[in-house]
């Protein structure tokens, strides 16, 4: 089977989702963020402050050309490796797309959690973050193959969604 990416803005539960519906489907799982942390032996925002972002982009990229050679993983992509071309392009020929997404009001509520985004840094707003979101908002949704809205939803309604629409995908092609 091709393999599931999960692609969409920070705080939109692709890690929490990706991990509910390789538990559902019994498939390996693959974090790009968490994977790269553990092969470098630093947090991402440790790899952006020693080495910066591009150095970061660059490894995110390494890691997917790697990963889209295998096939039946769901992979949870970071909120930007839909940026590169490359990226787009691996992601597109080895599997089906997901994005999830969600209101600047929910993404703002869950980003506010935690410190752990560099891109955020000290930036933590709605302006910025509706600034960034639209920037990107017409690549998620050029590359995904799958929406699926998470507002007003529980982690297992959301997986069920998600694996739903994946497998009607894939009886259509
Ligand atoms: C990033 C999103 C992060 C992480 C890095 C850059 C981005 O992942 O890869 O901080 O550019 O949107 P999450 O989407 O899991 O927060």
């Amino acid at each position: 089977m091709k393999n599931i990416y999960f692609i969409g803005f920070m705080g939109v539960g692709k890690s929490t989702i990706s991990y509910r519906v390789s538990r559902i489907l019994k498939k390996k799982i693959i974090d790009t963020d968490r994977e790269l942390e553990k092969r470098q032996g630093k947090a991402i925002h440790e790899i952006f402050t020693e080495k910066g972002e591009l150095y970061f982009r660059k490894l995110e990229s390494e890691l997917l050309r790697e990963i889209s050679q295998q096939t039946d993983l769901i992979i949870s992509c970071g909120g930007g490796m839909i940026l590169k071309e490359e990226n787009r392009k691996l992601m597109k020929d080895s599997g089906i797309v997901v994005l999830l997404t969600a209101t600047i009001n929910t993404i703002y509520r869950r980003v506010a959690l935690n410190d752990r985004r560099p891109l955020l840094k000290g930036k933590k707003t709605k302006a910025h973050l509706r600034a960034m979101y639209s920037k990107r908002e017409p690549i998620y949704k050029e590359l995904a193959d799958i929406e699926v809205s998470i507002n007003r939803k529980t982690v297992s309604m959301i997986s069920e969604e998600v694996i739903t629409k994946v497998k009607e995908k894939e009886n259509h092609v």
